[in-house]
């Protein structure tokens, strides 16, 4: 029998049967159970997105309440875990603490037993609920500030806010966030999402899929690039100084971040979304020189490498927002991964459906067969 072929990052190799959403790389379509991302940014909000990855379809009034009920009842991280966070190092980034700060969940919540439908949703809730506190919990520490305790009676993307600040937020503010969330909460099978089935094929728990997951989001090449976008539009001087600053990056076959996707060969459907949200924004709050540098960016950069497919993705315009927001810097990531757990809790329950342990093969080109010799001969 031959061995199978090296395909470098499984590109298009498919790792998984799912039904939690889909995208057409092609005419750049993303759905959540079917549902166009566009349709769901506009009508609906992040509690009823996250029942709908979680569970395959809308909720109706009342399952939507008592859901957001849920996640505003479980929000409240056990004392434990925001002593540990308390202790983090101040000099850490914020996507290794919440990656350590989830795992940190797991070691002061209930043991969840897989082989329980209720045990297994309460711990996915769980995580949904508490995540975004614990981005703000370690935003709060590090800033030298005290512990802000959540609320149940707000959304998730307010209750951030308040958990952030400490004080009631603007309404622009969270509905710019909400629609944000909806926008980040599941994307198929990327780097992150695999970590996540992997790690739940060895029969694991959401916190320890959910925090494996946040380490490969932290990556610039996954959602660690929309930090690097905003900084990157920091670097360019002006609209007139795009071109040049463009032809160096090509010269040294540098990337420029959030351009490009393994998937999409079009512009991102949610780069499209969050550049409307944008917009919205600057109309309220004004505008920023850096979008007209970003706006030149994407024709400079669409013109040169467009018939390759490369086209701004979600992080492109996603950094525009969060700084008008008020948001630092390297939260952005975390503000991705705390919308995300969603769709990471809704592959982990998919995984665990019908479990088969990931263990792929390798083409070993390393020697063999060598004799041992001893040191002193060495
Ligand atoms: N700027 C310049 N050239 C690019 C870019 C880019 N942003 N993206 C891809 N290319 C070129 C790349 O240099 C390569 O050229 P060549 O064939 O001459 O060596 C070719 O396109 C293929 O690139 P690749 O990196 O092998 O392809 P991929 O399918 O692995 O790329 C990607 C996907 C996202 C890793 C890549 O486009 C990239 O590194 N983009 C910049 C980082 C970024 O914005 N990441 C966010 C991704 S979307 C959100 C998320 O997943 O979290």
């Amino acid at each position: 029998m031959s061995s199978p072929e090296l395909v470098p990052g499984l590109a298009g190799i498919p790792a998984a049967e799912s039904s939690v959403s889909f995208i057409d790389g092609q005419k750049g379509v993303l759905e959540y159970r079917g549902y166009p991302i566009e349709e769901l940014s506009e009508h609906s909000t992040y509690e009823e997105v996250a029942w709908l990855v979680l569970y395959g379809e809308l909720p109706t009034a009342d399952e939507l309440a008592a859901f957001t009920a849920d996640l505003g009842r479980l929000r409240v991280p056990p004392p434990a875990l925001v002593e540990m966070v308390k202790a983090f190092p101040r000099t850490g980034h914020p996507m290794q603490a919440l990656q350590a700060s989830i795992a940190g969940l797991g070691m002061v919540c209930p043991k969840v037993d897989l082989n329980d439908a209720a045990s297994k949703d309460a711990a996915a809730r769980r995580v949904i609920a508490v995540t975004p506190v614990l981005v703000a919990l370690f935003e709060r520490v590090r800033a030298g500030q005290e512990y802000v305790e959540p609320r149940a009676d707000v959304t998730t993307a307010a209750n951030f806010l308040w958990c952030l600040d400490g004080v009631e937020p603007a309404e622009i503010a969270v509905k710019t966030l909400d629609c944000a969330m909806i926008l980040h909460a599941e994307h198929t099978m990327n780097a992150s999402t695999f970590a996540c089935r992997v790690v739940a094929s060895t029969e694991n728990d959401p916190y320890t899929s959910c925090s494996s997951a946040v380490g490969a989001l932290f990556g610039p090449l996954h959602g660690g690039a929309n930090e690097r976008v905003l900084k990157q539009l920091s670097t360019i001087d002006g609209v007139d100084t795009v071109q040049g600053w463009f032809d160096e990056k090509i010269a040294k076959k540098a990337k420029v971040m959030g351009f490009g996707h393994r998937v999409y060969k079009t512009k991102d459907p949610r780069a499209k979304n969050l550049q409307t949200l944008a917009i919205q924004l600057f109309e309220e709050l004004g505008s920023t020189p850096k979008y007209d540098v970003a706006l030149k960016l994407e024709e400079v950069v669409t013109a040169k490498l467009g018939d390759r497919g490369i086209y701004p993705n979600v992080d492109f315009f996603s950094g525009l927002v969060y700084e008008k927001l008020g948001l630092q810097i390297d939260v952005f990531t975390p503000l991705f991964a705390m919308a995300r757990v969603s769709g990471y809790c809704a592959h982990w329950l998919e995984q665990l459906e019908d479990n088969k342990l990931f263990r792929p093969a390798q083409i070993y080109v390393g020697q063999r067969e060598r004799k041992y010799v001893p040191i002193s001969e060495r």
